[in-house]
């Protein structure tokens, strides 16, 4: 039997995979680290077979540690007499909670079999919400600015965990980047927001990320029909 990391998707319950959706409804027990992550998947499966997890808020590692040792002991043995399900926002292999409790059952109950159903990305799902095209041949790199940070380098980046917008706004445009927010992009609680202007995501609020390109990036969008013409050899003519 096994224990499966469901990916939700950004928030809204239409949003669930159908594998997803199937694995949700013959699991035994369905554990979730979080409020919203449970309300999707209260949408999926009744609150009774809804199983609870304690994580402290806190960011003490050993603390923390414990936390996962804790949680991966009520889920093993649940996870050898049936199938049981951890879902997370999102995928489960992207910044994601899920991580932790594989690497602990790995390390304590290594005889516990695994599998992970992927989901809609905020990586993927922020380019439909902010109306940006990632184009062939263009790079795009995923990094973290919590607490003010703005992270520099790449052409194109997705800045997950923009907790402090007007800090991080201020380090991206003194480095040369036009910068997009979405806040709760395809999520069922709250009002999602797409801007450019930090003031409008200004407060707190975790489900934020960012969009960040250079201002002076060169961009050399061929057509389909210039496209075509590559793909076959045919260069030239009118
Ligand atoms: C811990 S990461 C989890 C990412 C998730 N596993 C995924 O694949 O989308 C949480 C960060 O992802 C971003 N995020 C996740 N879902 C989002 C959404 N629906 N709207 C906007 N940002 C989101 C935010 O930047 C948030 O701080």
């Amino acid at each position: 039997m096994t224990l499966y990391g469901v990916g939700l998707g950004p928030g809204e319950a239409d949003l669930v995979t159908v594998r997803g959706q199937r694995v949700l409804e013959r699991a035994d027990v369905v554990y979730s680290p979080g409020r919203l992550s449970r309300s999707v998947a209260t949408e999926h499966v009744p609150e009774s077979r809804i199983g609870d997890l304690d994580f402290p808020m806190t960011r003490d590692p050993e603390a923390l540690r414990e936390a996962w040792r804790e949680a991966a002991a009520e889920v093993a043995p649940r996870a050898r007499s049936g199938d049981v399900a951890f879902v997370t926002l999102g995928d489960p292999n992207v910044y994601s909670t899920f991580g932790h409790l594989r690497r602990t059952l790995d390390a304590f109950h290594p005889d516990v079999d695994v599998a992970v159903v992927p989901g809609v990305s905020a990586v993927t799902a922020f380019a439909t919400a902010l109306g940006v095209e990632v184009d062939a041949g263009a790079g795009l790199a995923l990094r973290e600015a919590a607490d003010g940070k703005s992270p520099t380098g790449p052409d194109r980046m997705v800045l997950f965990k923009v907790t402090d917008a007007p800090a991080t706004h201020d380090g991206l445009v003194d480095a040369g980047y036009d910068v997009t927010y979405g806040r709760r992009l395809f999520m069922e609680q709250g009002d999602e927001r797409v801007t450019t202007d930090p003031a409008d995501v200004a407060d707190r609020d975790y489900y934020t990320l960012a969009y960040a390109e250079r201002a002076d990036l060169q961009k050399d969008r061929p057509t389909a029909f210039e496209d075509a013409r590559e793909d076959t050899g045919v260069v030239g003519g009118d």
